[in-house]
């Protein structure tokens, strides 16, 4: 039996992967290494330094220059991890709705994804990694040693970040986050650049109706058998 080190789990917003993934790496001691963040944290810094949105050029010239780091919580306040951005803790900032809304046009650029594939892929070759995104097991990592695609509707998908949301004492509104969500959906699924799909090797999971532990379940026993 080969050793499964690298492992790519892509899938739409809130369909359970960065869970999941987390869960996955604790119990395998594997690196956990959410994509996702990056690209969040250059929405942040570009809307943080008021650069045009529709400015590509100016977009992805950020996107090579900044340093955005990812480290070991240092508060146990519900976080995974750190995630600094030019030394500085935006781990909670790039949660927001304001990021949300916009994160998929910064993360549509070509040089923007160009930049962040070539520092995933360095982090994702040391292997014993769980990377978690939307194109790890297409482009990323097409050569994974297994990959994932995790998948739920529209409607659980929503309620979930309502509740992310809630629990964390933000304002929410369901129907609001429903429809950006799908907006979202469509900008990252028909991207001219790394779209949003399942690998054709992609073992294929939908978490509609199941707890997290049950997916993890699922995925720990096709690992094992793999
Ligand atoms: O998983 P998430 O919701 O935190 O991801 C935020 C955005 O980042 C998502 O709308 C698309 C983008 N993204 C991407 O294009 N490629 C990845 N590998 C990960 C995320």
């Amino acid at each position: 039996m080969s050793v499964i080190s690298t492992i790519a789990i892509d899938g739409p917003a809130a369909s359970g992967k960065s869970t999941l993934g987390k869960k996955l790496a604790d119990k395998l001691g594997y690196l956990f290494f959410d994509t996702g963040l990056m690209y969040r944290a250059l929405t942040w810094a570009v809307l943080c330094e008021q650069l045009e949105l529709s400015n590509e050029t100016a977009v992805s010239n950020l996107a090579a220059t900044i340093e955005i780091d990812i480290r070991t919580p240092s508060q146990a306040d519900g976080r995974n991890c750190d995630i600094l951005v030019n030394g500085e803790d935006v781990t909670w900032q790039i949660r927001s709705p304001e990021v949300d809304a916009n994160v998929s046009v910064v993360s549509a650029y070509p040089g923007v994804r160009t930049a962040m594939m070539v520092l995933q892929r360095r982090i994702g070759h040391r292997g014993r990694v769980v990377m978690v995104g939307r194109d790890i097991g297409t482009v990323v990592m097409p050569d994974a040693d297994i990959k994932f695609y995790l998948d739920a509707s529209l409607d659980e998908r929503a309620r979930r970040r309502y509740e992310e949301l809630l629990l964390r004492g933000q304002e929410a509104d369901l129907h609001e986050i429903t429809q950006a969500m799908r907006l979202r959906d469509q900008i990252d699924s028909t991207r001219q650049v790394a779209p949003l799909r399942p690998a054709e090797d992609a073992i294929i999971l939908n978490s509609d109706g199941l707890e997290a532990d049950q997916v993890l379940q699922q995925v720990l026993d096709l690992v094992n058998s793999a």
